[in-house]
């Protein structure tokens, strides 16, 4: 049995910004639209050298040199994404390779913007076995790929970006622990992108661009949050006065207001960065979480929700303890 630990964390963001009056040059919108709606000012844009693995590299470096481990002594690497560099081969082998990470066995996660935190409940299933002590968590995307430049409900949305975690097993018992995951079939069709084996009759134009409703998947994702962390919360025997910080999928300022205040957590004591980079999709939690921690948010015994919602449709939350022994 082994109890795991986040030991390292990093981010990594292109350099190229895109503010809300760059958008207002493309398509039909405005500054004052989008920050009343969404909360976001600006956000990066991947140059054309890289893409989902390159951005997972830098993050994951940062997350590696953080927890004082090399490459070669990860036993595991999760990447999750929904815009992976290839079909085939996974991303997270290309992420592998060029971290040298020679003994790591590796695997994507396609688990929309709920990809992270499935991807790090899988990480401590691993170490609690006491299968595996060293495992990377990265998500990581490139947005501006994926969406359509000419839709103006969702092209404002989105940008890019990686964030990374080391998650480290250990013998000494950490503090509570719980997570919880949910998945919901019938509601595949709010939020999608057509596949390239899909049948040619459902996509006529061949595109590969993000459809969405957005008033659906504003309400599910208010509902499946604040009842995923309540629920996660109330297992570990904790009240939600207990949780010292709380960090959401930066998808739209106005969604994580609606979940905290519906679960009572006051506003210093939720992470928002979303301003700055809107909807990274499976990079943001770990961008949020790096950020907080870079931030002086994380205090040694502090207890951490994390709660995200997505395509599918999905969503998962975690609560664990802040704590750095080893
Ligand atoms: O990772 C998960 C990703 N998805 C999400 O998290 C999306 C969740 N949903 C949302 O965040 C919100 O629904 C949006 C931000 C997408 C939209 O906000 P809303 O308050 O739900 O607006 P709406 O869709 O009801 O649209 C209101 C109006 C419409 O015009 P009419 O029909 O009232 O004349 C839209 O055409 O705003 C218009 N509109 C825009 N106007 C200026 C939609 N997009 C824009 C835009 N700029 N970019």
């Amino acid at each position: 049995m082994g109890y795991g630990r986040i030991t390292g964390w990093g981010k990594y963001t292109p350099e190229r910004v895109l503010t809300n009056d760059d958008l207002g040059r493309i398509v039909d919108t405005s500054d004052e639209w989008i920050v009343a709606r969404t909360g976001i000012r600006e956000r990066r844009i991947a140059s054309d050298d890289e893409t989902t693995s390159t951005m997972a590299v830098e993050a994951s470096r940062r997350a590696l040199e953080r927890a004082g481990l090399e490459p070669g002594e990860l036993d595991l690497i999760i990447l999750s994404t929904l815009t992976p560099d290839m079909i085939i081969p996974p991303c997270a082998n290309l992420v592998k390779d060029a971290l040298g990470a020679k003994r790591a066995a590796c695997f994507d996660v396609f688990a929309g913007c709920s990809g992270f935190i499935y991807s790090l409940v899988t990480a401590y299933q691993f170490i609690s076995t006491g299968a595996y002590r060293n495992i990377l968590v990265v998500g990581s995307d490139v947005m501006s790929r994926q969406v359509n430049w000419k839709d103006r409900s969702t092209c404002v949305l989105f940008g890019d970006g990686a964030g990374a975690v080391v998650v480290q097993g250990s013998d000494v018992p950490t503090g509570p622990f719980g997570f919880t995951l949910g998945s919901d079939g019938s509601g595949a069709d709010l939020l999608y992108v057509p596949g390239v084996y899909g049948r040619p009759q459902d996509n006529p134009d061949g595109h590969h661009y993000i459809s969405m409703n957005g008033r659906e998947i504003f309400r599910f994702a208010v509902t499946s949050m604040a009842e995923a962390t309540r629920r996660v919360v109330s297992d570990v025997g904790l009240e939600m006065s207990d949780i010292e910080l709380f960090i959401t999928h930066q998808a739209n300022e106005r969604i994580i207001q609606a979940v905290a205040r519906s679960l009572g957590i006051p506003r210093e004591r939720v992470f928002m960065n979303i301003e700055r980079y809107g909807n990274t999709s499976a990079a943001s939690v770990p961008m949020a979480l790096s950020d907080a921690i870079d931030q002086g948010m994380v205090r040694e015994n502090d207890h951490i929700a994390i709660a995200a919602f997505g395509s599918g449709l999905s969503w998962g939350a975690m609560v664990f303890q802040w704590n750095k022994g080893k």
